[in-house]
């Protein structure tokens, strides 16, 4: 496999035996477990690069909860980098010097009335998008961890078109940003089997930062007896809080692409 990401002037490089599990053919799973991984940095790189302003968690929250990780807290929240085994300086299969591609934040929520699972955040090398199949395999991993954890539900925030074709002045802006969305949604949607939870408003809220309206995506563990859209919502309220998620209509799961 090779590629062509660009990705930070120095790449960190793991000791040999860090790389914990192969999500699949072609990349490996590295789990944060403290600040001072040498991968961190990477982490930070793609959330601040594939993510609007306003929806990137501070990197100092970031850097608080890899500590408390270091401590032994935090055991739910999984920060993930991905690395292509195929491509680095050491050749192929190498676990030294490899490049990461790949980033992911994954939250698990044991607790019996929510069993959920909130992807935070997922993204792959700038360069990289749509080519090498990084996303599909991570996004896969991921899945198979949660369902395996228990979580019924996985939660996936995704940008609102409409709020974003409202507030972008930018035309050129705002034809790459909408793009961007639909294929996002075909990812989640086509891909995955996710259903967009309808008849809700959803607010995410980043302490010091503008709130902002986004849409809900779902991806239910279909091996698990099903769960009805009310009983969905009633988990994800339970996850995110009332105020954030509020039902303002019929509920429902579509499995359209989200429209507004
Ligand atoms: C969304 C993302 C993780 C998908 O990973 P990927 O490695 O690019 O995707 P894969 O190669 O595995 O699969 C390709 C599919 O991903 C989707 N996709 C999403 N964003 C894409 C992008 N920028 N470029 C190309 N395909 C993209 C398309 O649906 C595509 O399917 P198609 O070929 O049928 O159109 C990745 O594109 C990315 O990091 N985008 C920027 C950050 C982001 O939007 N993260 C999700 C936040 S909720």
């Amino acid at each position: 496999m090779s590629m062509s990401a660009s990705t930070p002037a120095a790449a960190p490089s793991l000791p040999a035996g860090s790389l914990e599990t192969a999500p699949g053919p072609g990349l490996k799973l590295h789990e944060l477990l403290t600040p001072m991984d040498p991968a961190s940095p990477f982490f930070l790189y793609l959330l601040e690069r594939q993510f609007p302003a306003n929806e990137q968690v501070w990197c100092s929250e970031i850097l608080r909860l890899l500590q408390k990780r270091s401590q032994g807290d935090e055991a739910d929240n999984h920060l993930f980098v991905a690395y292509d085994p195929d491509r680095g300086p050491q050749g192929a299969g190498s676990t030294e010097g490899i490049e990461p591609v790949a980033m992911s934040w994954l939250e698990i929520y044991p607790d019996p009335n929510i069993e959920a699972a909130a992807l935070w955040y997922l993204a792959v090398a700038p360069g990289a998008e749509g080519k090498f199949g990084y996303g599909t395999i991570l996004m896969a991993e991921l899945v198979n961890r949660a369902f395996k954890e228990g979580c019924r539900l996985m939660t996936i925030e995704v940008e609102r078109a409409d709020i974003t074709a409202s507030h972008v002045a930018d035309v050129a802006e705002r034809q790459q940003r909408l793009s961007q969305i639909e294929k996002r949604n075909r990812f989640y949607v086509n891909r995955f089997g996710a259903k967009h939870l309808t008849g809700v408003r959803y607010v995410q809220e980043i302490s010091g930062k503008n709130p902002v309206e986004m849409a809900l995506l779902i991806l239910l563990d279909t091996k698990r007896p099903s769960l009805s859209p009310e009983e969905v919502l009633t988990r994800c309220q339970a996850l995110f809080g009332e105020e954030a998620l509020q039902s303002v209509g019929p509920i429902g799961l579509s499995s359209e692409l989200p429209r507004h």
